[in-house]
This record gives C-alpha cells, sequence and structure tokens, in this order.
C-alpha cells in the first residue's frame, strides 16, 4: 500500500480574514522522495503581512474586473449594432458585435483563472504531499527489447545517416499546421468588398422562362428536355434544377450554383393549397421550393404528402408546404422560399424568376 506524508510548512498568514498562519519545520517523515529533501522555502505571503494583503487585492481586483466584463459583454449585445463592421489588421473587416463579445467574455474568463491561479499560489496553505509508491519498471528482458527495436528502426530508416533528409522533414512538419491555421482565418473575416453570405445567397441560376429539368445525378446533363406537369404526380416529389446547370458548374468549376440552385416539386390538389408566398406561385398544384434547408442547409427531400410536410433529415425542422413553406416544427429561423413556376411554348415546367428571399441558412442577419 502507499503511503501518503503531507508537509505543510508553509501556511498562509493571518490576514484578517481566517487565513491560517505559521510555518512547519521538517517533514516528520518524507521518506525517499526527491521533493522530500527539497528544503520547503516559505513564499513571501507566508512570511509578509503585507505581500499577503496585495496578494488579496490582486485576487480581488482580477474578479472585479471579470464583473465588469461580463456586464460590458450584456451591454454590447444589446448596444452594438450587428451589421456595424470594423477593419482590424490582419483579420480584416469583422463584424464588431463579434469582436466586442469575444474580447469582453474571453477576457472576463481569463481573468478568472488567473484570479484563481493568484489565490492558490499565494494564498491558500502551501502543502506539499508525498506519496510512496512501489516500483513499477518493465521486466529488464522487455525494456532490453524495446530498445534494441528502437535501434534498429532507427538504423534502418536511415534517420541518423541521412541528415538532409531528417533536417528537411522536420521543417515540412514544422510548417505543415500554418495553411491550416491560415484557413481558418475564412471562419470570421471577409476581404473588404466582397459580398455578404446574405448576398450570395439571394441569387441563383433562375431565371424568368428558365426550364426545369429533373436532378437524375447524371453529371453530363445530356438529352434532358424537361418536367412535363404531367411527370409530377399528386403527392409526389420531384428534385429538380436548372437546364443549364451542367454548363454553369464547369465554367465555375464548384458546386455552388448547382447547390444554390437545387429545387423539389410537389404537387397537391390545388384546393389543398392554403398559401403561397406569390399569387399564383403554383402550376395546377405543383409547387417548387428550395432545396436547401433554411436551418443550417441540409438538402431536404422527405416529403409527407398527406400533411404536405417536407422534414429535414438533420435536425427535424418540418416546413408546411401547402401554407407557404412555414416553419412547423423545429430549429429552422424562417419558412422554406418558394419558386414561381410555370409552363412555357412547348409545355415544359419553367421558373418565372429567381427566388425573392434568400436561400439556405440564415445565420446572418437579413436585410
Ligand atoms: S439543417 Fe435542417 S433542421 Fe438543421
Amino acid at each position: 500500500m502507499s503511503e501518503i506524508t503531507r508537509h505543510e510548512s508553509g501556511s498562509a498568514p493571518a490576514t484578517g480574514h481566517g487565513a491560517p498562519s505559521g510555518h512547519g519545520d521538517a517533514p516528520a517523515r518524507l521518506g525517499h522522495s526527491p521533493v522530500a529533501d527539497v528544503p520547503h522555502r516559505p513564499r513571501v505571503t507566508d512570511t509578509d503581512p503585507k505581500a499577503a494583503r496585495r496578494a488579496e487585492r490582486q485576487v480581488s481586483f482580477m474578479f472585479l474586473l471579470a464583473v465588469l466584463l461580463f456586464i460590458a459583454f450584456v451591454v454590447a449585445y444589446v448596444m452594438i449594432d450587428p451589421r456595424a463592421t470594423i477593419y482590424i489588421p490582419v483579420f480584416g473587416v469583422v463584424e464588431a458585435m463579434n469582436v466586442a463579445l469575444g474580447a469582453c467574455l474571453g477576457a472576463g474568463v481569463f481573468l478568472i483563472g488567473a484570479a484563481a491561479i493568484q489565490w492558490a499560489k499565494k494564498l491558500m496553505p502551501d502543502v506539499e504531499v508525498v506519496q510512496q509508491r512501489h516500483g513499477m519498471p518493465s521486466e529488464t528482458e522487455a525494456t532490453a527489447e524495446a530498445a534494441a527495436n528502437y535501434e534498429r528502426g532507427r538504423d534502418e530508416s536511415g534517420f541518423a545517416r541521412f541528415t538532409m533528409i531528417r533536417r528537411t522533414m522536420i521543417a515540412a512538419l514544422a510548417i505543415f499546421p500554418i495553411p491550416i491555421i491560415v484557413l481558418l482565418r475564412d471562419l470570421w473575416a471577409t476581404p473588404p468588398g466582397s459580398p455578404s453570405p446574405a448576398q450570395i445567397l439571394s441569387t441563383t441560376l433562375w431565371r424568368d422562362g428558365l426550364r426545369i429539368v429533373p436532378d437524375t445525378g447524371d453529371t453530363t446533363g445530356e438529352g434532358v428536355e424537361g418536367i412535363r406537369p404531367e411527370d409530377v404526380p399528386v403527392g409526389g416529389l420531384v428534385s429538380a434544377l436548372p437546364i443549364d446547370i451542367m454548363e454553369v458548374q464547369k465554367a465555375e468549376h464548384n458546386l455552388n450554383a448547382r447547390g444554390k440552385a437545387a429545387i423539389i416539386l410537389v404537387r397537391m390538389e390545388p384546393g389543398e393549397i392554403r398559401s403561397q408566398q406569390g399569387d399564383g406561385w403554383d402550376y395546377q398544384g405543383i409547387l417548387a421550393y428550395s432545396k436547401i434547408c433554411t436551418h443550417v442547409g441540409c438538402p431536404i427531400a422527405l416529403y409527407e404528402h398527406r400533411t404536405h410536410h417536407l422534414l429535414c433529415p438533420c435536425h427535424q425542422s418540418t416546413f408546411d408546404l401547402a401554407d407557404s413553406g412555414n416553419v412547423v416544427f423545429g430549429p429552422a429561423a424562417r419558412r422554406m422560399p418558394q419558386l414561381p413556376i410555370g409552363v412555357d411554348e412547348a409545355g415544359f415546367l419553367v421558373a418565372k424568376s429567381d427566388f425573392t428571399e434568400p436561400i439556405g441558412p440564415s445565420f446572418w442577419e437579413r436585410a
């Protein structure tokens, strides 16, 4: 069994608040611990009541400052315009409120931690504890074998021999985290003059007369003419895209345009439609909505045709497609944007305009 010996030679002197006083002498029994062989040195606050009071004031000051910072956090949240921005060198243009909230909260939490450390180091009883434990060395053979394996691995890899490789490898590994840290900048800063998320998500490929085609997952997009109204059965759901999606996608070299323009078509009896986001935005009971959830952007295609509810699989936000796509359950903060549709001369479904509100997540302040 292990033995524990306490060495309480440096208790804080009385400061008028009930702190213990005095310093012990040598420990009664400290075994063979190297710690026990080091003579205990009392702290300044153990021997000088003035220093102890100074430390007490420092700790109290830090706690008080933390209180003020938390109050400032609330004031900043209430008073600062969420759209106000400031320029900070290196980071670029950032939202003023985020900076104020982060600075107040970060500094307040830091001060609480610093005050607690200062209190423990300077004023709490200075106790050293030595716990004797039985030795836990590995078997001699196992130690020797591990050492031999290490030596063999080092020799075989040539780590010691190839000096240039070793140095360049160390340099590469040391530099490796830097690109990742630089990428993190995108989480909070946008270059001056670049569009806001709301602006980016306010425009998609959809425009008047653009034909709607089924999203079959086919990456060529060839041979697709469009969707006729009779291709969308009552109670059914069709995932769809603009007809020129492949052309744009190739030109953009990314999937942003495709993600933003993705829609679903659902069909219900016209009499079941209770409201829409615009007059006559359906075509004979066929409604088109964005496919991107307004919570954090998951694609949705779970449709319950009897209730006309669209359910997002990510966090269960539910939208009533018979009632303007309004949210009926879950964390989404706004309705699912609707796309006005009609048919062209050839009888294929087409858009009548772009969306009239931003599609996708609504974490930013919408104008
Ligand atoms: S992304 Fe749809 S509910 Fe969260």
